[in-house]
């Protein structure tokens, strides 16, 4: 199967957990041993927040914050090539084209953001229509789509399964300012209605979850495009 899988940038907090970077990139590792192609996309998290809003307050484009988010991006990515080792491609792509050559290579692709006005969800989304993914699977900082946010209602609901339409109804009223993506940036779900991208939201705190998504165990929320 060809998995494109986004990690969350929770992944990326302040401290760069090497244990939690390292766990990922032993799942990822394992799924690639029995026999699949992986593109694994790596948000910004709180440290391109943190340059985002930097570089804000420094009297920044709104596209100069989102090259800014880039960059981090590109280099959690390069983290996770280091914990990914002898099975990712050594190099970073910067653009579809490049995605598309490393990834006929047969390792791990991993990377960051494209260009600005966008997340790396969207990213993702574009990566797993480009190399004609058999699934896209995206880490969230909580149990899958909910009723609600759960952060801020703890009553809130996880849904096991949603339409591409009832998310877009959801993400209608979110912002799309530099660093404020949540849940999934709508583009993303654009993409993924438009090339009917099997595609899986699963809580990022186990990286086996990414596996039990692959193995259609019952885990997140599936979108239904
Ligand atoms: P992310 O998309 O990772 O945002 O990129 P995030 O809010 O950290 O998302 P999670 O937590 O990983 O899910 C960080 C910022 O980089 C810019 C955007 O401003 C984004 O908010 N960016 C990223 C782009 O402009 N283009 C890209 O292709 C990727």
């Amino acid at each position: 199967m060809r998995l494109v899988t986004k990690i969350g940038g929770s992944l990326f907090k302040d401290d760069l957990n090497h244990q939690k970077i390292s766990a990922h990139a032993q799942v990822l590792r394992e799924i690639r041993r029995q026999g699949h192609q992986i593109v694994v996309v790596a948000g910004g998290g709180e440290i391109a927040r943190k340059y985002i809003e930097s570089a804000r307050s420094l009297g920044a484009s709104e596209a100069e914050c989102d090259q800014m988010g880039i960059y981090v991006t590109r280099l959690n990515a390069r983290l996770l090539i280091s914990a990914l080792n002898d099975d990712a491609f050594p190099e970073v792509p910067e653009t579809v084209e490049e995605l598309r050559k490393y990834f006929a290579m047969g390792k791990i692709v991993a990377m960051g953001g494209l260009t600005p006005a966008h997340s790396t969800d969207a990213v993702a989304a574009i990566v797993a229509e480009s190399v004609n993914a058999d699934l896209f699977v995206k880490t969230i900082d909580a149990p899958g789509v909910c009723t609600e946010d759960p952060k801020k209602h703890p009553g809130a609901k996880k849904l096991d399964e949603i339409s591409v339409g009832k998310l877009l109804e959801m993400l209608q009223k979110k912002s799309l300012v530099a660093g404020a993506y949540e849940l999934i940036d709508p583009v993303a779900v654009r993409v993924i209605e438009r090339s009917k991208i099997p595609t899986w939201i699963v809580p990022g705190d186990d990286p086996a979850n990414i596996r039990r998504a692959l193995d259609g165990e019952n885990v997140g929320t599936k979108v239904v495009p």
